[in-house]
């Protein structure tokens, strides 16, 4: 119902968005993971559609229904996101990664249930960084967004990470704050955009967050 009445300022982009977090498996049963419960990058995903995009909505184990009407792929780890978004990222006009990607992965995975007894130190080997990775073939024109979450220094972390993963945009993620971060309907973030601009926005909807975050890529877009 709600979609009646958006204007189709998307039609005939095609977008990709991640979201959600990524599971690094222990063992069989045991996995690393964050917090993140992806409806920030589910709400992103149906703005889009909403507004005539072509999504494609990758996505780690989320609690979650698949949003009506756009393409979606299921993955577990970050290397297998790592595979989806390279695989799909060329043929996308935006790409934007709400998903919280982890850092690291166990050097090895056990084949069998690990049993317990005395201390356990577990190896960790890092995570390729998707981001950064699609920054570096990052075609002309394309838009590419990422998301950050910090605990101290928000928006001067952003800012670096804005341009070490050559980012059109940036939205940083308030923490610690009533109605923001992992699980809630609502969310406060700021969007620092490549060409100086930062753009705080209240506290709103992630739907709502998600519509704003759209409107300046569109700006983007048009300044390129
Ligand atoms: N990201 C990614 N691949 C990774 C890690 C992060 O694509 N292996 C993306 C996230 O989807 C997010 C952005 O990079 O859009 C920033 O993630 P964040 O965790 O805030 O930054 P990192 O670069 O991982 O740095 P750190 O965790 O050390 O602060
Ligand atoms: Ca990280």
């Amino acid at each position: 119902v709600r979609a009646i009445g958006f204007s189709k300022d998307f039609a005939g982009k095609r977008i990709l968005v991640t979201a959600g977090a990524t599971q690094e498996a222990i063992d069989p049963v045991r996995y690393i993971t964050n917090h993140s419960t992806g409806k920030m990058g589910y709400e992103i995903a149906k703005a889009a559609h909403f507004r005539g995009a072509e999504v494609t909505l990758v996505s780690g184990e989320t609690a979650l229904s698949v949003p009506p009407g756009i393409e979606f792929v299921q993955v577990i780890s970050a290397e297998e996101m790592y595979r989806a978004c390279t695989e799909l990222a060329s043929s996308c006009d935006v790409i934007i990664k709400a998903a919280a990607v982890a850092d690291y992965r166990p050097a090895h995975t056990a084949e069998q249930k690990m049993k317990k007894g005395g201390e356990l130190t577990i190896p960790l080997i890092q995570n390729k960084d998707i981001l950064k990775e699609l920054g570096q073939v990052k075609r002309s024109g394309q838009i590419l967004v990422g998301f950050c979450m910090e605990t101290q220094n928000l928006l001067e972390n952003a800012e670096k990470k804005l341009n070490a993963k050559n980012l059109d945009m940036i939205c940083a993620n308030t923490i610690g704050t009533p109605g923001a971060g992992f699980g809630t309907d609502t969310n406060t973030i700021t969007l620092l955009t490549k060409n100086g601009a930062k753009i705080p926005l209240p506290n709103m909807s992630k739907f709502d967050a998600g519509m704003k975050i759209l409107d300046e890529v569109l700006k983007l877009n048009g300044e390129k």
